[in-house]
């Protein structure tokens, strides 16, 4: 099972959430992300989503920026977008009705109440505890989803 965390710059968001999936998930999964922007390309994470993780135990630092592709849409069996906007670009990308059932926003699959992950990439640190918190609580639920599927 192959599992894509897609946000806007894979700097901030999706690094965090493709560390913490993996964690819950276990090598037996893979798991990756990607961004609908190219301008990180070949960067490692945001420091204050590598320190956020690390303060939870997981090493994101060797992760390296990438913009999501078309083959991505063939390669995976979900897609999950960290927000809106993100969401309606892949599925803008999506060929047919296999490469649109792949793709979900992330919260929303996780029940969890809420839609979107906040971008933090402007604000604090705090911003990105808070995204780690959301993550990790969907996360949770999302790893449970797809073993049991
Ligand atoms: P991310 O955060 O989508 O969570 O990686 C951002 C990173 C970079 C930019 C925007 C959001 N940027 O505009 O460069």
């Amino acid at each position: 099972m192959k599992v894509l965390m897609v946000c806007l710059g894979n700097i901030c968001r999706s690094p965090l959430a493709e560390g913490i999936l993996q964690n819950n998930l276990g090598e037996t999964y893979f798991v990756d992300s990607a961004g609908t922007l190219d301008y990180h390309k070949g960067k490692g994470p945001d420091e204050r989503s590598v320190l956020v993780a690390k303060q939870n135990g997981i090493d994101i630092s060797k992760q390296k920026s990438r913009p999501i592709s078309s083959e991505d849409l063939d390669k995976f069996d979900y897609i999950f977008c960290m927000d809106h906007n993100n969401y309606e670009d892949v599925l803008a990308m999506a060929k047919n009705e296999q490469h649109r059932g792949k793709i979900h926003l992330y919260l929303e699959f996780a029940e969890c109440g809420k839609k979107d992950v906040p971008d933090p990439y402007y604000g604090d640190l705090n911003g990105f505890k808070d995204v780690y918190q959301l993550l990790n609580d969907a996360s949770k639920v999302v790893a449970k989803k797809l073993i049991n599927s």
